[in-house]
């Protein structure tokens, strides 16, 4: 029976993978902070089939957060982890992040990240079998002025990826990077900016389970921003300037 863990279950691409993955013989351990939303999720995938649990935490809580996992893969060994969820960070008024808004978007994103992944490579190395996702962005290839903090955790959390991949192949751990383009969700409704090529969350899901599937280094969609984010990396400043200057946006607070 396949265990797959998804942090950020509660909301956007989280829950969208929850759903797809959703089905008889499956057991789903979705997390988020939200109860309701959470439990709304939950409830569409116990009615697919799947047996599931929930749980609440902080991924700053990097204590609760390996008691949590280690719980979790001794009662039943943690197949695939989703390590998904993130905040935006950015300005409301456009302006240069705040230092608080910087560093609370590297406690979650990047922190929070990996104390969800790291006790993860620690379990599924000891028995040479496992897959984790580390949910990354565009961003990392093309970072967004307007975003510094957020482009940061996701371009460090594609390097440690990347990097984990190599070294742990031999030990039987996949390592994947998801970097998605714009996907209508809470988070991409928070963004008061261009978004061209949005896809919804099932889409965006869909896309990341196959290349999951096939163990793709990184998993990158749509296909045509995927080029240019990654291929800007190689202009002169000047026209990887020009380039960017479309994707100004501010953050809309509150959801
Ligand atoms: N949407 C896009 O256009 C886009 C593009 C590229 C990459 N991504 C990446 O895709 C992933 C999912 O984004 P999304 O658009 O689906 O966002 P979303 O709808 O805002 O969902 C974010 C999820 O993260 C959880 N979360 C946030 N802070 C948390 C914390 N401190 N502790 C525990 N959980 C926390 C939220 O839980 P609660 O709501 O329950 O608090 C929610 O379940 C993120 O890694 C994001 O960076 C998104």
């Amino acid at each position: 029976m396949p265990v797959i863990l998804i942090t950020g279950a509660s909301s956007g691409i989280g829950a969208a993978l929850a759903r797809h993955y959703a089905a008889p013989a499956t057991i789903l351990i979705l997390h988020g902070r939200d109860a309701d939303r959470l439990d709304a999720v939950a409830e569409t995938c116990r009615a697919k089939g799947a047996h599931v649990e929930t749980a609440r935490l902080d991924v700053r809580d990097r204590d609760g957060v390996a008691t949590w996992l280690h719980a979790m893969d001794s009662a039943h060994a943690l197949d695939l982890v989703i390590v998904n969820a993130a905040i935006n960070g950015g300005d409301p008024g456009g302006d240069v992040e705040t230092e608080a808004m910087a560093f609370e978007t590297v406690a979650v994103n990047l922190n929070g990240a990996l104390n969800v992944a790291l006790p993860c490579v620690t379990l599924m190395r000891a028995r040479g079998a496992g897959q984790i996702a580390l949910v990354s962005s565009l961003a990392a290839f093309a970072p967004l002025p307007d975003a510094p903090a957020y482009s940061g955790t996701k371009a460090a959390l594609l390097a440690h990826g990347l990097a984990l991949r190599e070294k742990l192949k031999v030990h039987g751990v996949r390592i994947n990077v998801v970097t998605p383009g714009y996907v209508k969700t809470a988070m991409g409704g928070e963004y008061q900016g261009w978004r061209p090529m949005e896809i919804g969350a099932e889409d965006a899901a869909a896309r990341i389970a196959r290349g999951l599937a096939r163990n793709q280094d990184i998993v990158a969609f749509p296909w045509i921003i995927a080029a240019l984010a990654r291929g800007s990396a190689l202009l002169p400043e000047s026209l990887r300037r020009l380039g960017m200057s479309g994707f100004k946006f501010k953050i809309r607070t509150g959801r």
